[in-house]
Protein backbone atom coordinates (compact mmCIF):
# COMPACT_ATOMS: atom_id res chain seq x y z
CA UNK A 1 0.00 0.00 0.00
CA UNK A 2 2.71 2.34 1.20
CA UNK A 3 4.44 1.64 -2.38
CA UNK A 4 1.44 2.94 -4.04
CA UNK A 5 1.31 5.46 -2.52
CA UNK A 6 5.14 6.77 -3.20
CA UNK A 7 4.51 5.42 -6.96
CA UNK A 8 4.54 8.15 -9.58
CA UNK A 9 2.01 8.28 -12.46
CA UNK A 10 1.52 10.48 -15.56
CA UNK A 11 0.27 13.96 -14.76
CA UNK A 12 -2.29 13.09 -17.56
CA UNK A 13 -3.95 11.26 -20.51
CA UNK A 14 -1.99 13.56 -22.53
CA UNK A 15 1.33 13.06 -20.73
CA UNK A 16 0.53 9.00 -20.91
CA UNK A 17 -0.38 9.54 -24.62
CA UNK A 18 2.80 11.34 -25.67
CA UNK A 19 5.11 9.28 -23.22
CA UNK A 20 3.77 5.79 -24.83
CA UNK A 21 3.39 7.31 -28.75
CA UNK A 22 6.97 8.49 -27.82
CA UNK A 23 8.15 4.92 -27.19
CA UNK A 24 6.21 3.66 -29.59
CA UNK A 25 7.41 6.08 -32.21
CA UNK A 26 11.34 4.92 -33.01
CA UNK A 27 13.81 3.32 -35.89
CA UNK A 28 11.20 0.52 -35.87
CA UNK A 29 8.77 2.97 -37.45
CA UNK A 30 11.32 4.95 -39.54
CA UNK A 31 13.84 2.56 -40.64
CA UNK A 32 12.09 -1.21 -40.76
CA UNK A 33 8.29 -0.16 -41.84
CA UNK A 34 9.30 1.57 -45.09
CA UNK A 35 12.05 -1.15 -46.07
CA UNK A 36 9.26 -4.15 -45.01
CA UNK A 37 6.53 -2.03 -47.22
CA UNK A 38 8.49 -2.10 -49.78
CA UNK A 39 9.80 -5.50 -49.83
CA UNK A 40 6.22 -6.98 -49.17
CA UNK A 41 4.51 -4.82 -52.27
CA UNK A 42 3.52 -1.97 -50.57
CA UNK A 43 -0.17 -1.47 -50.67
CA UNK A 44 -0.33 -5.18 -49.45
CA UNK A 45 1.59 -4.84 -46.48
CA UNK A 46 0.03 -1.74 -45.58
CA UNK A 47 -3.24 -3.39 -45.38
CA UNK A 48 -2.48 -5.88 -43.59
CA UNK A 49 -0.60 -4.33 -41.26
CA UNK A 50 -4.09 -2.06 -40.66
CA UNK A 51 -5.93 -4.66 -39.93
CA UNK A 52 -3.27 -6.53 -37.49
CA UNK A 53 -3.23 -2.74 -35.73
CA UNK A 54 -6.78 -2.70 -35.11
CA UNK A 55 -7.26 -6.58 -34.11
CA UNK A 56 -3.39 -8.21 -32.85
CA UNK A 57 -2.06 -4.89 -32.06
CA UNK A 58 -4.72 -3.30 -30.07
CA UNK A 59 -4.92 -6.72 -28.22
CA UNK A 60 -1.60 -6.93 -26.87
CA UNK A 61 -1.65 -3.19 -25.97
CA UNK A 62 -4.48 -2.82 -24.11
CA UNK A 63 -3.49 -6.28 -21.83
CA UNK A 64 0.27 -4.98 -20.95
CA UNK A 65 -1.73 -1.41 -20.07
CA UNK A 66 -4.23 -2.64 -18.38
CA UNK A 67 -1.84 -5.69 -16.13
CA UNK A 68 0.63 -2.92 -15.58
CA UNK A 69 -2.19 -0.37 -14.21
CA UNK A 70 -3.92 -3.13 -12.54
CA UNK A 71 -0.81 -3.98 -10.41
CA UNK A 72 0.92 -1.08 -10.19
CA UNK A 73 4.00 -2.98 -11.23
CA UNK A 74 6.59 -3.33 -13.58
CA UNK A 75 6.95 -6.89 -15.91
CA UNK A 76 9.33 -8.44 -13.65
CA UNK A 77 7.01 -8.03 -10.37
CA UNK A 78 3.56 -7.80 -12.29
CA UNK A 79 3.40 -10.87 -13.79
CA UNK A 80 4.35 -12.43 -10.43
CA UNK A 81 1.39 -10.28 -8.45
CA UNK A 82 -1.13 -11.33 -11.19
CA UNK A 83 -0.49 -15.49 -10.85
CA UNK A 84 2.37 -16.97 -8.59
CA UNK A 85 3.47 -19.06 -10.69
CA UNK A 86 3.48 -17.42 -13.35
CA UNK A 87 6.40 -14.81 -12.49
CA UNK A 88 9.05 -16.25 -14.79
CA UNK A 89 7.25 -15.11 -17.45
CA UNK A 90 8.25 -11.29 -15.80
CA UNK A 91 11.99 -12.74 -15.63
CA UNK A 92 12.00 -13.02 -19.57
CA UNK A 93 10.01 -10.28 -19.96
CA UNK A 94 12.16 -7.67 -18.14
CA UNK A 95 15.23 -9.39 -19.77
CA UNK A 96 13.78 -8.27 -23.37
CA UNK A 97 15.06 -4.62 -22.96
CA UNK A 98 18.14 -5.50 -21.53
CA UNK A 99 18.86 -6.91 -24.37
CA UNK A 100 17.46 -4.69 -26.67
CA UNK A 101 19.14 -1.29 -24.92
CA UNK A 102 22.47 -1.93 -26.48
CA UNK A 103 22.11 -2.46 -29.80
CA UNK A 104 19.49 0.07 -29.69
CA UNK A 105 22.03 2.63 -28.67
CA UNK A 106 24.28 1.41 -31.13
CA UNK A 107 21.99 2.25 -33.93
CA UNK A 108 21.46 5.53 -32.09
CA UNK A 109 24.66 6.41 -31.81
CA UNK A 110 24.70 5.63 -35.65
CA UNK A 111 21.99 8.36 -36.25
CA UNK A 112 24.27 10.83 -33.94
CA UNK A 113 26.86 10.74 -36.64
CA UNK A 114 25.20 11.09 -39.43
CA UNK A 115 23.45 13.93 -38.06
CA UNK A 116 26.59 15.71 -36.96
CA UNK A 117 27.85 15.40 -40.64
CA UNK A 118 24.68 16.82 -41.78
CA UNK A 119 25.05 19.68 -39.12
CA UNK A 120 28.00 20.87 -40.18
CA UNK A 121 27.75 20.51 -43.85
CA UNK A 122 29.55 17.42 -44.67
CA UNK A 123 26.40 15.20 -45.49
CA UNK A 124 26.65 14.17 -48.96
CA UNK A 125 30.58 12.42 -47.69
CA UNK A 126 28.15 9.66 -46.12
CA UNK A 127 26.90 9.33 -49.74
CA UNK A 128 30.44 7.87 -50.68
CA UNK A 129 30.26 4.27 -51.64
CA UNK A 130 31.68 2.35 -48.61
CA UNK A 131 30.74 5.29 -46.40
CA UNK A 132 28.49 3.29 -43.93
CA UNK A 133 30.48 0.01 -43.31
CA UNK A 134 33.80 1.91 -43.18
CA UNK A 135 32.23 3.90 -40.34
CA UNK A 136 30.50 1.44 -38.25
CA UNK A 137 34.14 -1.42 -38.61
CA UNK A 138 36.08 1.70 -36.93
CA UNK A 139 37.14 0.75 -33.40
CA UNK A 140 36.28 3.89 -31.75
CA UNK A 141 33.61 6.41 -32.84
CA UNK A 142 31.28 4.36 -33.13
CA UNK A 143 31.20 3.57 -29.09
CA UNK A 144 31.92 7.14 -28.33
CA UNK A 145 28.32 8.37 -29.78
CA UNK A 146 26.94 5.08 -28.38
CA UNK A 147 27.89 6.42 -25.25
CA UNK A 148 26.42 10.08 -25.20
CA UNK A 149 23.08 8.38 -26.63
CA UNK A 150 22.86 5.93 -23.95
CA UNK A 151 24.01 8.70 -21.36
CA UNK A 152 21.05 10.88 -22.39
CA UNK A 153 18.36 7.95 -22.45
CA UNK A 154 20.00 7.77 -18.76
CA UNK A 155 19.55 11.62 -18.21
CA UNK A 156 16.07 11.34 -18.95
CA UNK A 157 15.38 8.36 -17.31
CA UNK A 158 16.96 9.32 -14.19
CA UNK A 159 15.16 13.00 -13.77
CA UNK A 160 11.84 10.41 -13.16
CA UNK A 161 8.62 9.66 -14.73
CA UNK A 162 6.99 13.66 -14.67
CA UNK A 163 10.38 15.49 -15.18
CA UNK A 164 11.87 13.70 -17.30
CA UNK A 165 10.11 11.22 -19.35
CA UNK A 166 6.76 13.05 -19.21
CA UNK A 167 8.37 16.21 -20.24
CA UNK A 168 10.85 14.65 -22.95
CA UNK A 169 7.84 13.50 -24.24
CA UNK A 170 5.56 16.06 -24.89
CA UNK A 171 8.58 18.50 -26.37
CA UNK A 172 9.96 15.94 -29.32
CA UNK A 173 6.81 14.22 -30.06
CA UNK A 174 4.79 17.54 -31.62
CA UNK A 175 8.29 18.66 -33.26
CA UNK A 176 8.51 14.77 -34.59
CA UNK A 177 5.04 14.81 -36.02
CA UNK A 178 5.87 18.22 -38.11
CA UNK A 179 9.12 17.09 -39.41
CA UNK A 180 7.66 13.28 -40.63
CA UNK A 181 4.82 15.73 -42.17
CA UNK A 182 7.09 18.36 -43.80
CA UNK A 183 9.42 16.10 -45.04
CA UNK A 184 6.99 13.38 -46.29
CA UNK A 185 5.17 16.76 -48.38
CA UNK A 186 8.38 17.16 -49.90
CA UNK A 187 9.03 13.71 -50.77
CA UNK A 188 5.86 13.74 -53.30
CA UNK A 189 7.22 16.95 -55.00
CA UNK A 190 10.04 15.48 -56.41
CA UNK A 191 11.08 15.27 -59.70
CA UNK A 192 14.40 13.68 -61.06
CA UNK A 193 15.66 13.54 -64.57
CA UNK A 194 18.16 10.20 -64.93
CA UNK A 195 21.43 10.10 -66.95
CA UNK A 196 18.87 8.27 -69.71
CA UNK A 197 16.79 10.50 -69.70
CA UNK A 198 14.28 8.72 -67.79
CA UNK A 199 11.77 11.00 -65.31
CA UNK A 200 10.37 9.50 -62.31
CA UNK A 201 8.56 11.56 -60.04
CA UNK A 202 7.84 10.90 -56.00
CA UNK A 203 4.22 10.91 -56.91
CA UNK A 204 4.96 7.40 -59.08
CA UNK A 205 6.85 6.47 -56.09
CA UNK A 206 3.41 6.77 -54.01
CA UNK A 207 1.71 4.61 -55.86
CA UNK A 208 3.71 2.30 -55.93
CA UNK A 209 3.94 2.12 -52.08
CA UNK A 210 -0.10 2.53 -52.27
CA UNK A 211 -1.15 0.69 -54.45
CA UNK A 212 -1.49 -3.47 -53.94
CA UNK A 213 0.53 -5.63 -56.08
CA UNK A 214 -1.23 -9.12 -56.48
CA UNK A 215 0.37 -10.16 -59.60
CA UNK A 216 1.99 -13.44 -58.80
CA UNK A 217 1.13 -13.62 -55.28
CA UNK A 218 1.31 -16.71 -53.79
CA UNK A 219 -0.27 -18.64 -50.74
CA UNK A 220 3.65 -18.31 -49.06
CA UNK A 221 4.28 -14.91 -50.17
CA UNK A 222 1.05 -14.01 -48.61
CA UNK A 223 2.09 -15.69 -45.22
CA UNK A 224 5.39 -13.80 -45.47
CA UNK A 225 3.71 -10.67 -45.50
CA UNK A 226 1.83 -11.52 -42.82
CA UNK A 227 4.39 -12.37 -40.55
CA UNK A 228 6.67 -9.57 -41.64
CA UNK A 229 3.71 -7.32 -40.44
CA UNK A 230 3.15 -9.03 -37.01
CA UNK A 231 6.66 -9.03 -35.96
CA UNK A 232 7.14 -5.22 -36.94
CA UNK A 233 3.88 -4.63 -35.41
CA UNK A 234 5.67 -5.82 -32.03
CA UNK A 235 8.38 -4.39 -31.96
CA UNK A 236 6.52 -0.95 -33.21
CA UNK A 237 4.23 -0.84 -30.60
CA UNK A 238 6.40 -1.59 -28.07
CA UNK A 239 4.44 -5.07 -26.92
CA UNK A 240 6.28 -7.72 -24.92
CA UNK A 241 9.34 -5.91 -24.31
CA UNK A 242 8.13 -5.22 -20.45
CA UNK A 243 7.89 -1.09 -21.70
CA UNK A 244 3.79 -0.74 -21.77
CA UNK A 245 3.25 -3.02 -18.45
CA UNK A 246 5.70 -0.41 -16.48
CA UNK A 247 4.14 3.05 -18.47
CA UNK A 248 0.62 1.35 -17.55
CA UNK A 249 1.40 1.28 -13.96
CA UNK A 250 2.12 4.78 -14.24
CA UNK A 251 -1.83 5.51 -15.69
CA UNK A 252 -3.96 6.91 -13.26
CA UNK A 253 -6.83 4.99 -11.93
CA UNK A 254 -9.46 7.68 -13.24
CA UNK A 255 -7.85 7.77 -16.67
CA UNK A 256 -9.97 6.61 -20.21
CA UNK A 257 -7.31 3.73 -20.69
CA UNK A 258 -9.13 2.82 -23.90
CA UNK A 259 -9.16 6.20 -25.35
CA UNK A 260 -5.53 6.44 -24.94
CA UNK A 261 -4.45 3.33 -26.29
CA UNK A 262 -6.43 4.37 -29.33
CA UNK A 263 -4.92 7.40 -29.59
CA UNK A 264 -0.91 5.17 -28.93
CA UNK A 265 -2.22 2.99 -32.09
CA UNK A 266 -2.85 5.91 -34.29
CA UNK A 267 -0.09 7.54 -33.57
CA UNK A 268 2.45 5.22 -33.82
CA UNK A 269 0.66 4.06 -37.23
CA UNK A 270 0.78 7.37 -38.40
CA UNK A 271 4.09 7.94 -38.54
CA UNK A 272 4.90 4.67 -39.63
CA UNK A 273 2.91 5.22 -42.56
CA UNK A 274 4.24 8.57 -43.51
CA UNK A 275 8.00 7.25 -42.44
CA UNK A 276 6.99 5.21 -45.89
CA UNK A 277 5.65 8.52 -47.77
CA UNK A 278 8.77 10.34 -46.60
CA UNK A 279 11.47 7.67 -47.79
CA UNK A 280 9.61 5.62 -50.96
CA UNK A 281 8.75 7.98 -52.95
CA UNK A 282 11.81 9.78 -52.63
CA UNK A 283 14.37 6.51 -53.25
CA UNK A 284 11.88 5.80 -56.74
CA UNK A 285 12.75 9.06 -57.89
CA UNK A 286 16.34 9.32 -57.36
CA UNK A 287 17.31 5.03 -57.64
CA UNK A 288 14.05 3.66 -59.58
CA UNK A 289 12.50 0.40 -58.16
CA UNK A 290 15.92 -1.33 -57.68
CA UNK A 291 17.08 1.19 -54.90
CA UNK A 292 13.58 0.30 -53.03
CA UNK A 293 15.11 -3.01 -52.73
CA UNK A 294 18.02 -2.53 -50.39
CA UNK A 295 16.81 -3.62 -46.94
CA UNK A 296 17.85 -3.04 -43.10
CA UNK A 297 20.10 -0.08 -42.00
CA UNK A 298 21.63 0.02 -45.68
CA UNK A 299 17.96 1.82 -46.23
CA UNK A 300 18.39 4.64 -44.36
CA UNK A 301 22.30 5.30 -43.70
CA UNK A 302 23.45 3.77 -47.31
CA UNK A 303 20.50 5.02 -50.07
CA UNK A 304 18.89 7.91 -47.99
CA UNK A 305 22.29 9.81 -48.16
CA UNK A 306 22.43 8.98 -52.15
CA UNK A 307 19.35 10.83 -52.16
CA UNK A 308 20.02 13.49 -50.45
CA UNK A 309 23.35 14.33 -52.00
CA UNK A 310 21.29 13.96 -55.36
CA UNK A 311 19.03 16.44 -54.30
CA UNK A 312 21.56 19.53 -53.93
CA UNK A 313 22.11 22.19 -51.82
CA UNK A 314 18.60 21.55 -50.38
CA UNK A 315 19.82 17.87 -49.63
CA UNK A 316 21.81 18.88 -46.96
CA UNK A 317 19.11 20.71 -44.95
CA UNK A 318 16.72 17.73 -45.64
CA UNK A 319 19.36 15.33 -44.53
CA UNK A 320 19.93 17.57 -41.36
CA UNK A 321 16.26 18.04 -40.22
CA UNK A 322 15.77 14.12 -41.33
CA UNK A 323 18.61 13.05 -38.79
CA UNK A 324 16.83 15.31 -35.93
CA UNK A 325 13.41 13.39 -36.63
CA UNK A 326 14.92 10.13 -36.26
CA UNK A 327 17.10 10.74 -33.14
CA UNK A 328 13.79 12.28 -31.83
CA UNK A 329 11.83 9.01 -32.46
CA UNK A 330 15.03 6.82 -30.95
CA UNK A 331 15.59 8.73 -27.89
CA UNK A 332 12.14 8.38 -26.56
CA UNK A 333 12.11 4.86 -27.49
CA UNK A 334 15.32 3.84 -25.72
CA UNK A 335 14.33 5.92 -22.82
CA UNK A 336 11.36 3.66 -22.85
CA UNK A 337 13.88 0.76 -23.16
CA UNK A 338 15.72 1.98 -20.18
CA UNK A 339 12.32 2.82 -18.22
CA UNK A 340 11.34 -0.60 -18.17
CA UNK A 341 14.47 -1.82 -17.02
CA UNK A 342 14.80 0.38 -14.33
CA UNK A 343 11.47 0.44 -13.28
CA UNK A 344 11.62 -3.20 -12.52
CA UNK A 345 15.06 -2.99 -10.36
CA UNK A 346 13.42 -0.75 -8.46
CA UNK A 347 10.26 -2.64 -7.92
CA UNK A 348 12.25 -6.18 -7.24
CA UNK A 349 14.99 -5.12 -5.14
CA UNK A 350 13.52 -1.42 -4.01
CA UNK A 351 16.69 0.26 -5.15
CA UNK A 352 16.33 4.35 -5.91
CA UNK A 353 15.98 5.48 -9.42
CA UNK A 354 19.44 7.05 -9.29
CA UNK A 355 20.86 3.36 -8.48
CA UNK A 356 18.73 1.59 -10.84
CA UNK A 357 19.53 3.71 -13.60
CA UNK A 358 23.46 3.65 -13.03
CA UNK A 359 23.32 -0.35 -13.11
CA UNK A 360 21.19 -0.15 -16.12
CA UNK A 361 23.85 2.33 -17.39
CA UNK A 362 26.70 0.44 -17.09
CA UNK A 363 25.46 -3.07 -17.91
CA UNK A 364 23.96 -1.80 -21.41
CA UNK A 365 27.38 0.50 -22.02
CA UNK A 366 29.34 -2.79 -21.33
CA UNK A 367 27.32 -4.54 -23.95
CA UNK A 368 26.98 -1.63 -26.09
CA UNK A 369 30.78 -1.81 -26.98
CA UNK A 370 30.61 -5.47 -27.42
CA UNK A 371 28.16 -4.87 -30.20
CA UNK A 372 29.77 -2.17 -31.44
CA UNK A 373 33.13 -3.90 -31.82
CA UNK A 374 30.96 -6.25 -33.26
CA UNK A 375 31.80 -4.67 -36.39
CA UNK A 376 35.82 -4.62 -35.55
CA UNK A 377 37.76 -6.94 -33.35
CA UNK A 378 34.46 -9.08 -32.48
CA UNK A 379 33.69 -9.98 -36.35
CA UNK A 380 32.38 -13.01 -36.43
CA UNK A 381 30.66 -15.02 -39.70
CA UNK A 382 27.41 -16.39 -37.31
CA UNK A 383 24.38 -18.00 -39.57
CA UNK A 384 21.19 -17.63 -37.76
CA UNK A 385 18.50 -20.18 -37.78
CA UNK A 386 16.69 -18.93 -40.24
CA UNK A 387 19.84 -18.89 -42.50
CA UNK A 388 20.24 -14.61 -42.27
CA UNK A 389 24.44 -13.69 -42.03
CA UNK A 390 24.44 -12.28 -38.74
CA UNK A 391 27.10 -9.75 -36.55
CA UNK A 392 26.35 -9.32 -32.58
CA UNK A 393 23.88 -6.87 -33.66
CA UNK A 394 21.82 -8.76 -35.09
CA UNK A 395 22.11 -12.04 -33.02
CA UNK A 396 21.12 -9.65 -29.91
CA UNK A 397 18.06 -8.71 -32.54
CA UNK A 398 17.29 -12.10 -33.24
CA UNK A 399 17.08 -13.38 -29.73
CA UNK A 400 14.95 -10.76 -28.05
CA UNK A 401 13.18 -10.32 -31.22
CA UNK A 402 12.48 -13.71 -32.93
CA UNK A 403 12.22 -15.74 -30.13
CA UNK A 404 12.10 -13.72 -26.94
CA UNK A 405 9.16 -11.16 -27.36
CA UNK A 406 7.17 -14.26 -28.93
CA UNK A 407 7.58 -16.32 -26.42
CA UNK A 408 6.61 -13.74 -23.82
CA UNK A 409 3.28 -12.77 -25.83
CA UNK A 410 1.88 -16.39 -26.15
CA UNK A 411 2.59 -16.79 -22.25
CA UNK A 412 0.63 -13.51 -21.65
CA UNK A 413 -2.25 -14.39 -24.16
CA UNK A 414 -2.06 -18.10 -22.61
CA UNK A 415 -2.48 -16.06 -18.48
CA UNK A 416 -5.17 -13.94 -19.23
CA UNK A 417 -7.08 -15.60 -21.79
CA UNK A 418 -7.41 -19.05 -20.15
CA UNK A 419 -5.63 -18.83 -16.55
CA UNK A 420 -7.04 -15.39 -15.64
CA UNK A 421 -9.77 -14.90 -18.15
CA UNK A 422 -10.05 -11.82 -20.30
CA UNK A 423 -12.34 -10.02 -17.98
CA UNK A 424 -9.28 -9.56 -15.71
CA UNK A 425 -8.56 -6.99 -18.50
CA UNK A 426 -12.05 -5.73 -19.71
CA UNK A 427 -12.91 -5.31 -15.93
CA UNK A 428 -9.62 -2.88 -15.52
CA UNK A 429 -10.36 -1.20 -18.49
CA UNK A 430 -13.95 -0.34 -17.93
CA UNK A 431 -13.62 0.05 -13.96
CA UNK A 432 -13.63 3.72 -14.75
CA UNK A 433 -17.17 3.49 -16.21
CA UNK A 434 -15.92 4.04 -19.83
CA UNK A 435 -17.12 1.20 -22.51
CA UNK A 436 -14.41 -0.99 -24.11
CA UNK A 437 -15.89 -1.16 -27.27
CA UNK A 438 -14.19 -4.83 -29.00
CA UNK A 439 -15.22 -6.35 -26.24
CA UNK A 440 -15.73 -9.56 -28.30
CA UNK A 441 -13.07 -9.19 -30.23
CA UNK A 442 -10.82 -9.07 -27.71
CA UNK A 443 -11.61 -12.04 -25.98
CA UNK A 444 -11.62 -13.63 -29.15
CA UNK A 445 -7.85 -12.48 -29.65
CA UNK A 446 -6.73 -12.80 -26.59
CA UNK A 447 -7.58 -16.19 -26.67
CA UNK A 448 -7.44 -17.97 -29.91
CA UNK A 449 -6.24 -15.81 -32.46
CA UNK A 450 -2.86 -14.21 -31.57
CA UNK A 451 -1.59 -17.44 -29.48
CA UNK A 452 -2.01 -19.45 -33.06
CA UNK A 453 -0.56 -17.02 -34.71
CA UNK A 454 2.12 -16.17 -32.45
CA UNK A 455 3.18 -19.73 -32.03
CA UNK A 456 3.56 -19.75 -36.33
CA UNK A 457 5.54 -16.46 -36.00
CA UNK A 458 7.60 -18.38 -33.16
CA UNK A 459 8.18 -21.75 -34.91
CA UNK A 460 8.98 -19.81 -38.48
CA UNK A 461 11.64 -17.85 -36.18
CA UNK A 462 13.33 -21.22 -35.51
CA UNK A 463 13.50 -22.48 -38.80
CA UNK A 464 11.26 -25.69 -37.97
CA UNK A 465 8.23 -24.21 -40.05
CA UNK A 466 9.74 -23.73 -43.84
CA UNK A 467 6.86 -23.80 -45.57
CA UNK A 468 5.44 -20.73 -45.34
N1 LIG B 1 8.82 0.77 -30.51
C1 LIG B 1 10.14 1.18 -30.66
C2 LIG B 1 10.54 1.30 -32.09
O1 LIG B 1 9.72 1.19 -32.98
C3 LIG B 1 11.04 0.28 -29.90
O2 LIG B 1 11.66 1.53 -32.37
Amino acid sequence: MQQEKKRNSFSGSIGFVMAAAGSAVGLGNIWRFPYLAAKDGGGLFLVIYLILVLTFGFTLLTTEIAIGRKTKQSSLTAYKMLKPKWGFLGVIASLVPVIIMPYYCAIGGWVVKYLIMFATGSGFETAADGYFTGYISQQWEPIIWMAVFLLVSAFVVFRGVNHGIESFSKILMPILLLLVIGIAVFSLTISYTDADGTVRTGLEGLKIYLIPDFEGLTVKQFFTTLLDAMGQLFFSLSVAMGIMIAYGSYVKDDANMVKSINQIEIFDTLVAFLSGVMIIPAVFAFMGREGMSSSGPSLMFVSLPKVFAEMGPVGNVIGFLFFAMVLFAALTSSVSIMEAVVSSLMDKFHLTRLRAAAIETVVALIAGVVVCLGYNGLYFNITLPNGSAAQILDVMDYISNNIMMPVVAIGTCILIGWVLGPKTIIDEAEKTGHKFHRRSLYQFMIRFAAPILLLILLLKSLGIITFI
